[in-house]
């Protein structure tokens, strides 16, 4: 299962696009594919997902369907991340739809960074909960391939991301 992340400083350059194309193209090689939005913009699961759809994923009433249920036992305090949403785009092609509030758990992942340094336990956990998240849903749908679409900065959320494509012990 190879993990390829989308990354370029500069903004609007077509990461975004050029993952929703590709997600597209390899599932129709025969490659089984997931794609995850960790961009709080959220333009991919919005590429993906019909407005009904993203009604009821980012819905104010109802249970989230995005990232952020799974990341919230770790926001709330509670316990470690949560059974991993993903939508069915194709039948070779799933989305872990990505959401605005990812954006609060920005401050979160910066205060939890250092916290590593300590050798703190929930630290750890919060850190390294993006690579567990996709490498739980890459896992399960039996995966070739994993894309990520990640924001054009240099903030915690990428900080957090780019190692997903290898496992926490090898990040030294
Ligand atoms: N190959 C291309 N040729 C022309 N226009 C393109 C191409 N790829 C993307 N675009 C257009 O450029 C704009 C920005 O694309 P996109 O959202 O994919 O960029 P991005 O790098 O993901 O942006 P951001 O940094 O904000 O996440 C969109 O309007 C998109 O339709
Ligand atoms: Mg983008």
């Amino acid at each position: 299962m190879k993990t390829l992340a989308f990354f370029n400083n500069k903004g609007g350059v077509g990461k975004t696009t050029l993952v929703y194309h590709l997600a597209w193209m390899f599932s129709q090689m025969g490659k089984r594919v997931v794609v995850a939005d960790l961009d709080p913009q959220a333009n991919l699961t919005s590429m993906f997902l019909p407005e009904t759809k993203l009604e009821e994923i980012w819905s104010e009433t109802g249970p989230s369907l995005s990232i952020m249920s799974a990341l919230s036992p770790i926001i709330r305090g509670t316990g470690d991340i949560d059974v991993t949403p993903v939508q069915k785009i194709n039948p070779a092609l799933w989305l872990i739809p990505g959401d605005l509030g990812l954006a609060q758990f920005e401050g979160e992942l910066s205060e939890t960074w250092g916290k590593c340094l300590d050798g703190k336990e929930p630290a750890f956990r919060t850190t390294s909960s993006f690579y567990r998240i996709i490498q739980a849903a890459g896992k399960k749908a039996k995966a070739d391939i994993i894309l990520l679409d990640v924001g054009p900065n240099l903030g915690a959320i990428n900080r957090a991301a780019y190692p997903v494509s290898m496992p926490p012990w090898q990040w030294a």
